[in-house]
């Protein structure tokens, strides 16, 4: 196992339409196993596609990205599919749970997609996470009815589900009042450290970036500053 989780050699991507446009110029980036590194920079410096290549969610145009050893553009869309599922947790800036649907069904559904049925173990599991997180006592009460704070506890208690390796958080507390925010990061703070999940957030809130190990500085898709606090 390399001290690396992810990897990048040149990564470019370009969007076609409208027009052809670079967003990505080239990114050498090492991701360490076991750590919570930030990725900050303007709007529309790139930070949110970057995530997205590196989760699967978008293919780049070109160069590589390498998680646990693994070249993606090696993948067919079903394994990529599989590992965006198992390997990865996203939480954005808006949660997306599905609000017609209880907290803990919420919580299930990214192990039904890849499973198919329901097992008692992972229903434990999912149990066990809200507890962990802090909502455990509204598991029953449906998505749509809970605060916003909760709903973000949600979405990474979803996010934790299938244990993935790497969290990719896309201003998580964008959405949240500071004394949220400051809850929501302590709780990925607590994932780091005791899961060992790596972990890269953007942010555009500096001192949120200062508290943690690295931050990653992107201007014009490009990799402008990379700093260890820690
Ligand atoms: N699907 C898309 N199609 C075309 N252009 C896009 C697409 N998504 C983003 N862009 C453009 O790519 C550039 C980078 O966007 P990106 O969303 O990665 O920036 P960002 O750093 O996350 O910004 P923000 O801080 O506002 O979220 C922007 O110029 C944006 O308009
Ligand atoms: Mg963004």
């Amino acid at each position: 196992m390399g001290k690396m989780l992810v990897e990048t050699h040149h990564l470019v991507k370009d969007y076609l339409k409208p027009t052809r446009l670079r967003v990505l110029h080239g990114i050498d980036l090492q991701i360490e196993r076991g750590s919570f590194a930030s990725l900050i920079g303007a709007s529309g410096s790139g930070k949110s596609t970057l995530l997205h290549v590196l989760g699967a969610l978008d293919r780049p145009t070109e160069g590589d990205v390498i998680f646990d050893n693994v070249n993606l553009e090696d993948l067919s869309d079903d394994e990529l599919s599989d590992f965006r599922n198992l390997k990865v947790g996203f939480i954005f800036q808006f949660h997306y749970l599905l609000p017609e649907f209880s907290v803990l069904e919420n919580v299930l559904i990214p192990d039904l997609i890849h499973t198919d049925r329901e097992s008692p173990e992972v229903r434990k599991r999912a149990t066990e996470l809200l507890d962990y997180v802090g909502v455990g006592t509204i598991l029953d009460k449906s998505a749509g009815n809970i605060s916003g704070g909760e709903q973000q506890r949600t979405a990474i208690a979803r996010a934790l589900i299938n244990q993935p390796q790497l969290i990719l958080a896309d201003e998580p507390t964008g959405n949240l009042d500071s004394v949220n925010s400051d809850k929501v990061l302590e709780l990925l703070h607590k994932i780091n450290r005791e899961l060992g999940t790596t972990i890269l957030l953007v942010t555009h809130d500096r001192s949120l970036a200062d508290k943690t190990d690295r931050i990653i500085e992107l201007k014009d898709g490009k990799v402008i500053g990379d700093h260890l606090l820690k």
